[in-house]
């Protein structure tokens, strides 16, 4: 098969070296990729924005299947016009994105639902939007309801940070179009995990958990990021807990979905927080989560590919997964300034040592080629993934790794898998 993969970060570099080791797998295309990327795929100059240009390259390449990374291209509708152009594809078309897409949207369709989720509201008008939030207190939580590159949310600690936030998004529109109509929730404590499932309309293939690390300082402090690096299983969530967040969260949504007339078919991401009332949903992404993919797929036995196509043709009753017992942890490493502006260009050696073991993987996100040498090119700059017999073991690692790693401008959190 003739595939392409669709974007450049690190969850990109991971679906492709996860493709490019498939036996199904003849040829491998990335738009735009990446240097990693490119030790494992052709890499072809379209932007993953570029609908026109993507279909156009995947028709006259004769590509048999393309898989979407970011959630961008896939609200753009890409996929409905790779299909309409006879090229399958994975991922949601734009109508079922819409649950990444609109936040109040993916609200409501809990509460119609009942999808254990924070208590919210929709808003539009910012002194309703105060009025609110001065009657629940802090604290609380503000959202801009469309695509914000992960900038969009405030956990208000007080009500005075929640008004500013509400000013942000609906006066000074910092958000844009995204930011037109806002939710305001519920604060819920609790640890969070991320929990993905294959869905092919209508079935669920539920896969191993992991847990992402948003803030970018030791012990959760400072400002959200990306994600600064994730663990895979999620250490808050037992099998009893994922059973029940699968059958109360992804398994009616799916159902909701399939029964509007529009069926999800990919990969259903639920952000949960395991809060003491059982696991709610913080949001749902209609993509794999970055860096929590890095941190997935090397635990995957199985073959990608096939689950992937199964999730296209709606063949995942009865499809089963294998995975590798072994926990592993993934360490973002990030460019100084991130999560503003990044440092850039700065040198980067060491890469080859430090893959030295075959339980360690790096995975590239923001890194460019300058001639013969590999520079810095975004804030989060590569992933470190190892595997352990133990999170204490994969933790260690994945840390010996990145000492073997040269780079004066990179920072990285110390703890994740644990201090
Ligand atoms: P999101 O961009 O929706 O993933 O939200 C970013 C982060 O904000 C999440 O990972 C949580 O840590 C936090 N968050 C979002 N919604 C809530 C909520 N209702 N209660 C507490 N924390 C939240
Ligand atoms: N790791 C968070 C996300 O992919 O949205």
């Amino acid at each position: 098969m003739r595939i392409l993969v669709i974007g450049s970060g690190g969850r990109e570099h991971a679906l492709a070296w996860a493709l490019a080791g498939s036996p199904l797998c003849d040829k491998l295309y990335a738009a735009p990729g990446n240097p990693g990327i490119a030790q494992e795929a052709e890499c072809v100059a379209l932007a993953a924005s570029d609908v026109p240009g993507i279909v156009a390259f995947a028709a006259r390449e004769r590509v048999d299947f393309v898989v979407v990374g970011p959630e961008a291209p896939l609200v753009a509708g890409l996929v409905d016009r790779l299909e309409a152009a006879g090229i399958a594809a994975f991922g949601p078309g734009a109508a079922a994105a819409r649950l990444e897409a609109s936040k109040g949207f993916a609200k409501d369709l809990c509460a119609a639902v009942d999808i254990p989720t924070a208590a919210y509201r929709r808003f539009t008008n910012a002194s309703a939007a105060k009025a609110y939030v001065r009657e629940h207190g802090a604290p609380i939580v503000v959202k801009a309801d469309g695509l914000a590159a992960g900038k969009g949310v405030t956990v208000a600690t007080e009500v005075a940070e929640a008004e500013a936030a509400i000013d942000q998004a609906l006066i000074d529109r910092q958000f844009g179009a995204a930011g037109a109509e806002i939710v305001v929730e519920e604060f819920l404590a609790g640890p969070e995990a991320s929990l993905l499932a294959l869905v092919d309309g209508f079935n669920v293939l539920p896969l191993v958990s992991a847990q992402d690390h948003k803030r970018v300082g030791d012990g959760d402090t400072g400002p959200n990021t990306g994600g600064m690096g994730a663990v895979s299983p999620a250490p808050a969530l037992t099998s009893a807990i994922d059973a029940a967040a699968v059958a109360a969260i992804i398994k009616p949504a799916v159902a909701a979905m399939a029964a509007r007339g529009t069926p999800f078919k990919g990969v259903l991401y639920a952000g949960l927080i395991l809060t003491e009332a059982g696991p709610k949903l913080i949001e749902f992404n209609v993509r794999f989560g970055d860096p929590e993919t890095q941190a997935l797929l090397p635990r995957l036995k199985s073959d990608l590919l096939p689950a992937l196509i199964a999730a296209r043709d709606g063949d995942l009753k009865d499809f089963d997964l294998r995975w590798d017992g072994r926990p592993s942890v993934t360490v973002v490493l990030a460019a100084k300034g991130y999560p503003g502006e990044p440092k850039r260009d700065g040198e980067i050696r060491g890469l080859d040592r430090a893959t030295a073991d075959p339980a360690v993987h790096i995975f590239h996100a923001g890194t460019r080629r300058d001639g013969a040498r590999l520079v810095a090119d975004g804030g989060r700059v590569l992933n470190v993934t190892a595997l352990g017999a133990t999170m204490a073991e994969a933790r260690r690692r994945a840390y010996d790794a990145i000492a073997k790693i040269e780079w004066s401008d990179g920072f990285y959190r110390r703890d994740i898998g644990g201090f």
